[in-house]
């Protein structure tokens, strides 16, 4: 299986919390979907297999996007690719991009699955974060995306905004479980540099939720999607049967993937390549080949490949293997396997069927076993 992302890097306005890249000058469009174009076909031999079972238009804001615009990109995929006939087609969409004319614009493309930037059904967190749209028409974006078709669609939720407390965020969830949607990601707010929440908090002006408050955050939210019958199958991301998202379960598993776009990443199991974070640079190198690559490569050494393996897997509920970790030759499998017996004693691991798993406690304290059993 083999998955092409393709990095939208444009946003109607700044979102008070993100550091992901993105511009909100958008004089350049054009000339970035061309060079998108280009990008994809001067990859087109990067993945050994040449089927491609999901692509993934993430951002920034891939919504924004017109017919003109996503019809060149779809023409370039198909020019230069074997797009699977089942192939999961995601696109990443803000409630105030949908429309009755982009969704069904976005329908006759192929797309499948919307993943719908909620992150709060309060209005007054929407304003806070400076999102460009309200609760309202989140919920009306879902209903309309539901009538044109689309029947598999994810939300993103934040939690651990500033004073949300438990009945708030339970409230919160259980909007999200009412509108019977088929996949969720939640998102614990972190606090990054260079953001317009980053200086606020340096300057001391945000009270943010203690440790207990999340881990509270976190475990009702565990709950409440179990019972209301969605899958844990990552720790952020939850799921009715079968609706796992494949684009991002091929990431937790490794399999190769081109990255396309500015800060986009490509993996062929033994290297990554990183694209440059610069839309003009990006516009200019993919354009002027004497100007030197757009990426640079990292190699990774087996450490590498065992720390990525123990960073993604762990999360989900595919656990990691004892017989998949003894592959990475340099690893001490005996000081792998005491750490690992000794969370299981203390229940923070479970192993079922020659898989380790981590427990709901060991969920709350994810970060931590996965930097113990990295090398
Ligand atoms: C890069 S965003 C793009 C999605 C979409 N354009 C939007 O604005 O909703 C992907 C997701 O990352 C999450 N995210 C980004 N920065 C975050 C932060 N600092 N803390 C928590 N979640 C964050 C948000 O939930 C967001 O939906």
């Amino acid at each position: 299986m083999s998955g092409i992302y393709i990095h939208i890097p444009y946003c109607h306005k700044a979102c008070n919390y993100c550091n992901f890249h993105f511009s909100t000058s958008m004089k350049d469009i054009n000339k970035m979907i061309d060079s998108i174009c280009l990008e994809l076909e001067k990859k087109k031999h990067y993945l050994n297999n040449p089927i491609v079972e999901t692509v993934y238009f993430g951002g920034g804001t891939p919504s924004l996007l017109n017919t003109d615009q996503l019809s060149s990109i779809f023409q370039s995929i198909q020019a230069h690719y074997t797009l699977s006939k089942t192939a999961e087609i995601t696109l990443e969409a803000n409630p105030e991009d949908i429309s009755s004319n982009s969704l069904a614009s976005w329908k006759a493309f192929g797309i499948n699955r919307l993943s719908i930037g909620v992150q709060s059904f309060q209005d007054h967190y929407l304003k806070w974060m400076n999102r460009n749209h309200t609760s309202a028409e989140s919920l009306n974006s879902i209903v309309l995306a539901k009538e044109y078709g689309f029947d598999n669609i994810s939300i993103d939720l934040i939690y651990g905004l500033p004073n949300l407390d438990a009945t708030a965020w339970r409230k919160e969830i259980n909007t999200a479980i009412g509108l019977n949607i088929t996949h969720v990601s939640t998102y614990c707010l972190t606090i990054e540099e260079k953001t317009a929440l980053g200086n606020l908090v340096e300057k001391g002006l945000i009270d943010l939720n203690n440790e207990e408050t999340i881990e509270q955050h976190m475990l009702i939210l565990m709950e409440a999607m179990k019972d209301a019958g969605y899958e844990q199958y990552e720790i952020s991301n939850f799921c009715k049967p079968t609706f796992e998202s494949k684009h991002n379960s091929s990431y937790w598993k490794r399999t190769p993937y081109i990255g396309i776009g500015p800060g986009a990443h490509s993996y062929n199991g033994e290297t990554r390549q990183y694209n440059i974070s610069s839309n003009p640079l990006y516009i200019k190198y993919l354009n002027t080949p004497s100007f030197g690559s757009v990426y640079t490569v990292e190699s990774l050494s087996e450490d590498d490949q065992y720390n990525e393996y123990i960073l993604t897997r762990l999360r989900t509920k595919w656990g990691i293997k004892q017989e998949e970790i003894a592959l990475f030759k340099s690893v001490n499998l005996l000081k792998i396997n005491q750490l690992l017996d000794s969370f299981c004693q203390n229940g923070f691991i479970v192993k079922e069927n020659d898989i380790y798993k981590l427990t709901t406690k060991g969920k709350l304290l994810a970060d931590e076993i996965t930097l113990r059993l990295m090398v």
